[in-house]
């Protein structure tokens, strides 16, 4: 070690560019709280031309990876590029060199954790990932440090401040679809491709690499259902709230010994008087459920330049504070366990179902035959009549039961005459009522 310790950023975007302001104007602090100076000696992006007024005079921009990843001098490489390639090979270079990588892109944490990890043991470094999940919210430490004393048995959160922005704005405001994600995107909440965001992939990501963290169990991608907000219209917003809810995007982490891991992201109905209800714009929480904790919740913004670089910089701290003290032993991989899945049919839950049916003598009797038949119990039924002759809606929400259950009553009304459309079928999560 020197007496000071170089960085290299690669992306220098929504995050990087933030990154780099935190490093300055906490310079003072950080080098206190590290016992040494960071300067951040290079930064990787794809076009050096486009003007960049709020860059320091020394920051040396390049546009070719190699000038960072082959420089001896740089001993902390920060990816903020975004993306599975070349992000992943880039860091896996770089841990192969012996430098520290810290990173924000949860797509390759997700993806790629296991390689990373394998890597960082291997060369002695940390690999660190803080931003992957909450942005500005330490929930990561949390699992790994302060947490660790506890059996973990839930885990569940609001994880994509995008979607979360959006069903705040769509249900507070009135906003449409579009022109919220427009704004979403414009604030540099959302993925490159904001698919990302309302198909609920970026949120899987994040459940996936919470769960494996809670669980001790490595979590792909495919072990998580995933299910995104394209589908919540104003009639479900308008529902949720005449039933006293709110619908948010969760991510939701299980772990019971009997049924498995059980890992999904979906939207909910969740009662507005449930903690995570009141979470609104680009906020993210996470809850927790530990054994001897009980119930935590970690709270604070979860998209968005500064809080995420927040997070960032306290990773490239962390790998700081390894390099002086020569250990990196403190951030291994966590997943020493290889716990069974619980399949999608078998999880529990309450449901919202939304049908437009005809409007005539014992419609509502065939549709709770329908529900009890499939061993679905009801807890309210109402029925609104509409402005289409003959037809009325009719909204349903269950007791807790089974995934399975519930799809033998929709593929029943598929095939009943009276029920012209299964217009939306919605989770309804910790419904104590
Ligand atoms: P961004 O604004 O799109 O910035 C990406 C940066 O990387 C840009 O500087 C771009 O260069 C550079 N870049 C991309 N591909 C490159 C390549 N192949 N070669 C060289 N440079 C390349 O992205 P961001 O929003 O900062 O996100 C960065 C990462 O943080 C992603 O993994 C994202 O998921 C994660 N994250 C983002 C947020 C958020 O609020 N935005 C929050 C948490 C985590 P140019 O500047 O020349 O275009
Ligand atoms: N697109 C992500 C979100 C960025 O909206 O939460 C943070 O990962």
């Amino acid at each position: 070690m020197g007496q000071e310790i170089k960085i290299g950023l690669l992306g220098a975007g929504t995050v990087g560019s933030g990154v780099i302001k935190v490093l300055g104007m906490n310079a003072h602090e950080i080098e206190q709280r590290t016992g040494v100076p960071l300067v951040l000696k290079k930064v990787l992006v794809r076009d050096t031309s486009k003007k960049r007024p709020d860059f320091p005079a020394s920051v040396e921009l390049t546009d070719n990876a190699e000038d960072i990843l082959n420089d001896p001098e740089i001993e902390i490489v920060v990816e903020l590029m975004g993306g599975l390639h070349p992000s992943r090979e880039y860091m896996l270079r770089a841990l192969e060199a012996g430098k520290h990588v810290v990173t924000a892109n949860k797509d390759v944490v997700a993806q790629f954790g296991k390689d990373m990890f394998e890597a960082a043991e291997k060369h002695k470094v940390n690999f660190l990932f803080e931003a992957s999940v909450g942005g500005g919210i330490p929930i990561i430490a949390a699992m790994k440090q302060s947490l660790t004393a506890n059996h973990i048995t839930e885990v569940m959160g609001i994880v994509n401040g995008t979607t979360n922005y959006m069903l705040t704005k769509m249900s507070e405001d009135g906003c449409d679809y579009d022109s919220v994600l427009k704004e979403a995107q414009e604030k540099g909440y959302a993925e490159a491709n904001p698919s990302a965001d309302v198909d609920g992939l970026d949120a899987a990501r994040k459940a996936a690499i919470l769960a494996s963290l809670a669980f001790n169990t490595r979590v792909q991608l495919d072990n998580v259902s995933v299910e995104g907000i394209t589908k919540i219209t104003a009639e479900d917003i308008s529902y949720a709230k005449g039933l006293g809810y709110v619908i948010k995007l969760l991510a939701v982490g299980k772990d019971s010994e009997e049924d498995g891991v059980d890992v999904r992201v979906h939207p909910v109905f969740l009662p507005k008087s449930h903690p995570l209800a009141s979470v609104n714009g680009v906020f993210n929480a996470i809850f927790v459920r530990g054994n001897a904790i009980g119930e935590a919740m970690f709270y604070g913004q979860g998209a968005g330049s500064l809080p995420t670089a927040s997070a960032v910089t306290a990773d490239i701290i962390e790998a700081a504070r390894s390099i002086k003290s020569d250990d990196s032993s403190r951030n291994l991989c966590t997943c020493y366990s290889q716990k069974k899945f619980c399949p999608l049919e078998k999880t529990v839950s309450s449901y919202y179902v939304r049908l437009l049916v005809d409007d005539k003598p014992g419609v509502l009797g065939s549709i709770a035959t329908a529900f009890g038949n499939a061993k679905v119990s009801l807890k309210s039924v109402i029925q609104t009549p509409l402005n289409v002759k003959d037809h009325a809606e009719i909204v349903a929400v269950t007791h807790p039961v089974e995934h399975a259950c519930v799809q033998e009553a929709l593929r029943v009304f598929e095939g009943l005459p009276v029920v012209d459309e299964i217009r939306n079928v919605i989770r309804v999560e910790n419904d104590r009522g």
